[in-house]
């Protein structure tokens, strides 16, 4: 096309491509360049702000690097990433959320009623719950992964204070579809922010917290791996999550005890808890992968 125009150009960015193309790819694209140019229409975009977005960019690749992948906390705090996965995993199951950078391969495998908090300030958490199906039967063998942050709002690889793979664990359900853990109250944190993705919380009055979170993974043959995080209720960044991964169904009170004989008996920190403790109680719900 030699006279290309506002008008003509979405239409000469189809026609420059080949037909020997994969449908999928080709459809994704299209749809992509058909919205940027959109963008740029609808909101008549200037020189100057077409060059502050590339700068934007730009400054998220000079700032990442093994450790740290801005792209990824760009499509986080933009909702992206729960869009994606909430348009993957609509299903009567446990909602997922996301999975965050701080997972790690390799938690050891605790025995039901395992203790993660060890020498950990805070309060004792005792999170208790059984893995089922759709139908609410027991799955046995499902294995939880656990992880969160210290009292101090900082994930073990972040903190070289804490111990390798301080307050993350695996644990396989029993035949009851059983899970128990003894561990603290995870701390509200911010998503990083002296980076390009603080810049835009700045720019558009946002807040960087994300509410309190203990994240899992339930994996089991036969079902969809589950993804999640398990909120306290009455946290003040339930409202704001700085990345959009609070769903109703994943709000847990954290509900103050003292009765120490109602803890369950194979705890491995049993003998050591005090009152008063916190206990939460969540079931996961997994839906058939058939
Ligand atoms: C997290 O929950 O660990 C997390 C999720 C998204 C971005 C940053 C942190
Ligand atoms: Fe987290």
């Amino acid at each position: 096309m030699k006279d290309v125009s506002i008008d003509t150009i979405t239409q000469a960015f189809l026609d420059y491509c080949g037909d020997d193309t994969d449908p999928r790819t080709m459809f994704v694209l299209k749809k992509l360049v058909e919205h940027l140019h959109a963008f740029a229409k609808e909101t008549q975009l200037t020189h100057a702000e077409w060059a502050r977005g590339l700068k934007f960019a730009t400054d998220a690749g000079i700032i990442s690097d093994d450790e740290r992948n801005e792209f990824v906390l760009i499509s986080d705090v933009t909702g992206l990433s729960s869009l994606v996965d909430m348009i993957g995993s609509q299903h009567e199951g446990t909602s997922s959320s996301v999975l965050g950078p701080f997972h790690s391969v390799g938690a050891p495998m605790l025995p039901v009623g395992g203790d993660i908090k060890k020498d950990n300030e805070g309060t004792t958490v005792v999170v208790e719950g059984r893995v089922k199906d759709t139908d609410g039967k027991p799955i046995q063998g499902a294995v939880i992964e656990l992880w969160q942050t210290a009292e101090n709002g900082l994930y073990y690889s972040q903190d070289g204070t804490q111990d390798d793979f301080n307050l993350c664990c695996s644990m396989a359900t029993g035949a009851d579809g059983r899970y128990a853990i003894t561990t603290v109250k995870p701390a509200p944190y911010k998503v990083p922010d002296d980076g390009p993705v603080g810049e835009l919380f700045r720019a558009t009055g946002r807040t960087p917290w994300r509410p309190s979170h203990l994240h899992f993974i339930v994996q089991v043959e036969g079902y969809k791996s589950l993804v999640t995080e398990v909120f306290a209720n009455g946290d003040p960044y339930l409202n704001s999550d700085a990345v959009f991964g609070v769903r109703e169904d994943l709000i847990m009170d954290y509900v103050e005890c003292s009765d120490l004989d109602a803890l369950p008996d194979d705890l491995e920190a049993r003998a050591s808890i005090t009152a008063p403790y916190l206990k939460v109680d969540f079931d996961f719900v997994l839906v058939s992968d058939t």
